[in-house]
């Protein structure tokens, strides 16, 4: 084999390909001037969505205030719909400051279930309630299970266990849910198992893992999520919640600020002809364009378009693609994971397994597979830097970025992106100087969203009981 460098730029022999390469480079990167102008945005709109509603930023108070303590008791169940899989857990919090135990099993949602009629969907999760429990014994049913409700999805709060549906995201798009209460069609579905559980609580992920973390670390301040969609709650003082038109007994409440709808107008994300392309194709074009920027339902597709451009200028693969890799949604998000933890830089091996014997990509060069795998880490890093924007955002707003605090963050593309973290870490330096690592921290909460659920479910439970 010829002694070869395997740095990009020096397997690169015609001065096109490497213009190309820049241009895709330039295209995908974040100036650090464009983050600052996105954080500015990004503060205007959260005012707005404390404002009034209707704003872009929909800013949604979740009837979540106080903190958990570690001290809280008892047994809870928590269903959890909105990622990947359907989850449900059974909690035992045993207090002593965040000790648990958790029984749990999943479930796959089908893409038909993800587009029927809602009350099919609500039937579903019945039956893998009915099927969970079961596998227990029936004794517990004699007093109602009190369940919380992770739905991770735009909900008009009106309660802790009321919410109407806003519009779906992340390639659902069930019938008869939007504008209706989710909290009432699960109980039905639950009443027409004739299933002695109550939904007490109504939860988004991002509350449920702010609530988990905050059980084990009290300091926490933000919950986020970087999975297939992508959103973050924080504390806000009640005092900026001006739409809030209920009365209030408490400091501050959890906002879910839904920044996945960030910049819906296009004013300053640096969008390029990729996105333009997925968003067009979408099911839910000009909607959700922060989240289609950053999360795990879409990046692999930006990345194939910008594969399929290379291809059509016969810059990769000699100007052959394959039937898989033209299908829309064709590369999976997962698959970025797999290229990006390519360390093999003389052959790029796993590189090749995805794209010529999971995509069918008839062959590739190792120069393919290098600028495919310069492709993957541009488009990650751009929604690392951009997930640091947002949480940069919210930690202006609260004056949180000059104190410590701790950042609940949880999702496949945190986890498992390789330097995903570091880079999101890196754009806070740059934005803040290097001390902000001693005040910032991340803390991974490993489906915290269903354990987040059961504590509300209890909390709630609790006070109903006591009132
Ligand atoms: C939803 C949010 C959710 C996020 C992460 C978004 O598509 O609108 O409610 O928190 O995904 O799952």
């Amino acid at each position: 084999m010829a002694s070869v460098s395997y740095t990009l730029s020096h397997r690169l022999p015609s001065a096109s390909i490497q213009e190309t390469l820049q241009k895709l480079s330039l295209e995908l990167d974040v100036s650090t001037d464009r983050i600052r102008t996105i954080i500015k945005q990004f503060n205007i709109e959260m005012e707005k969505g404390l404002d009034h509603e209707g704003a872009t930023l929909s800013m949604i108070p979740s009837f979540v205030t106080g903190r958990p303590t570690g001290m809280e008791t008892g047994r809870y169940l928590a269903l959890d719909l909105g990622g990947t899989n359907l989850r449900v857990c059974e909690f035992d919090l045993q207090g002593q400051g965040g000790k648990y135990s958790v029984r749990q099993q999943k479930y796959i949602v089908s893409e038909q279930l993800k587009s029927g009629e809602m009350r099919y969907l609500c039937d579903f999760m019945a039956d893998c309630v009915d099927n969970f429990i079961s596998e227990r014994g029936a004794d517990h049913l004699v007093e109602a299970l009190q369940l919380g409700f992770t739905f991770s999805f735009p909900v008009f709060q009106t309660g802790i266990n009321r919410g109407t549906l806003m519009h779906w995201t992340k390639g659902y798009n069930c019938t008869g849910a939007v504008n209706r209460d989710v909290v009432v069609m699960l109980q039905d579905a639950f009443l027409r198992k004739n299933l002695n559980i109550h939904v007490a609580a109504l939860v988004n992920d991002t509350v449920g893992t702010l609530m988990a973390h905050t059980y084990l670390y009290p300091e926490t301040t933000i919950g986020v999520i970087l999975g297939s969609g992508t959103n973050a709650c924080y504390y806000e003082k009640m005092t900026g919640i001006k739409k809030w038109k209920y009365g209030s007994d408490f400091d501050d409440m959890v906002i879910n600020t839904e920044w996945g709808a960030f910049d819906n107008e296009r004013r300053v994300l640096p969008l390029t002809m990729y996105d333009n392309k997925l968003d067009r194709e979408s099911i839910n074009p000009r909607q959700q364009v922060f989240e289609k920027m950053i999360s795990g339902v879409y990046l692999g597709e930006i990345v194939r378009n910008a594969i399929i451009y290379l291809v059509d200028q016969r810059i990769l693969f000699d100007g052959q693609s394959s039937r898989d890799l033209n299908k829309q949604w064709g590369l999976e998000t997962a698959y970025m994971t797999t290229i990006l933890a390519d360390n093999d830089a003389f052959t790029l091996a796993s590189t090749q397994h995805v794209l010529q014997d999971i995509l069918m990509v008839p062959s590739t060069t190792l120069q393919d597979r290098q600028v495919v795998k310069h492709i993957c880490e541009l488009v990650a890093r751009r929604a690392a830097r951009l997930s640091a924007a947002g949480i940069a955002a919210i930690l202006s707003h609260t004056g949180d970025i000059d104190r410590p605090s701790v950042v609940a963050i949880d999702g496949s593309i945190y986890e498992f992106l390789p330097g995903f973290e570091a880079q999101m870490l890196d754009t806070l330096k740059e934005l803040f100087g290097d001390t902000i690592e001693d005040r910032v921290k991340f803390g991974l909460m490993k489906d915290g969203s269903g354990f987040g659920a059961a504590i509300l479910a209890m909390v709630a439970h609790r006070t109903t009981r006591s009132s």
